[in-house]
């Protein structure tokens, strides 16, 4: 995997808790930057449709609203990390969630003579996570995110992005599971917050804005970092 990763290209890690805009904000600056996201919770969906063995070990768990093995999660993404398109830079959004997850990281980094970049903490509100996590609902064709509430189509039921008609909502986008993946969030995934703090990677944005409001504060992180995508 070393011969095939560019040593410049930068790692940007998005945090915060289910529903904070992650996966709104990674697209978005893939679409901007240039960078490749990579979503755990994307992968793992993707192996869970897929029935493979670590997709099988993970349905449950997520249905439950709990976080999947290190050692799952860790696969998955090594896999795809080692995939030539992160040649330019990637948004890891969902990982790492646990201590576990930031070590096996900065090992596979320094292994590949790499390093993170910048890691952004979203700030939003336990309860406005709960309203967008209920009213999520996604373009089953392309995957562009949608809100019942804050992110309509322009025309009813037909996507923005590539005109496909049928959209689909996520089993564990419930209130029951959203509260056990908000714990979960608290429990294991806040705690890197001061572990980016204390290495000074880390910037807290205000994630309760409007959608494009926290776009651009993350342009402005961007930049303020002098992170940019590698050719
Ligand atoms: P994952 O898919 O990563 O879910 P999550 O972290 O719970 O995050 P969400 O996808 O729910 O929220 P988001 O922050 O991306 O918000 P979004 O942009 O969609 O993980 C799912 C499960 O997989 C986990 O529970 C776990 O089991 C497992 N998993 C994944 N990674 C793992 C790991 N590393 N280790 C272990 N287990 C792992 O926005 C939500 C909605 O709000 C959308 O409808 C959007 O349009 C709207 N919205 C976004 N921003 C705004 C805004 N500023 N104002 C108004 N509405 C907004």
């Amino acid at each position: 995997m070393s011969q095939q990763v560019n040593p410049a290209a930068p790692v940007l890690i998005l945090l915060g808790p289910p529903g904070a805009g992650k996966g709104t904000q990674a697209r978005m600056l893939e679409e901007t930057f240039g960078f490749v996201q990579l979503s755990t919770g994307d992968m793992l969906r993707a192996a869970v449709a897929a029935q493979t063995p670590a997709g099988l070990a993970a349905r449950s768990v997520m249905q439950a609203g709990g976080l999947v093995s290190d050692e799952i999660v860790l696969s998955i993404l090594r896999d795809r990390l080692a995939q030539d398109d992160t040649r330019a830079g990637v948004i890891l959004d969902g990982f790492p969630r646990t201590a576990g997850q930031a070590a096996a990281l900065d090992e596979l980094l320094t292994y590949n003579g790499q390093e993170v970049g910048v890691v952004v903490a979203l700030a939003v509100d336990d309860h406005e996570m709960i309203a967008r996590v209920a009213g999520r609902y996604t373009c089953a064709s392309c995957g562009e995110g949608y809100h019942d509430q804050f992110k309509r189509p322009d025309v009813a039921g037909v996507c923005d992005k590539c005109g496909g008609a049928e959209f689909k909502r996520r089993p564990d986008d419930t209130a029951e599971t959203a509260g056990a993946r908000l714990e979960a969030y608290h429990a294991q995934t806040a705690p890197l917050i001061a572990h980016y703090h204390a290495l000074g990677k880390l910037v807290e944005v205000d994630a309760m804005g409007t959608i494009d409001a926290v776009a651009s504060g993350l342009r402005a992180v961007i930049h303020e970092r002098g992170v940019s995508a590698q050719a």
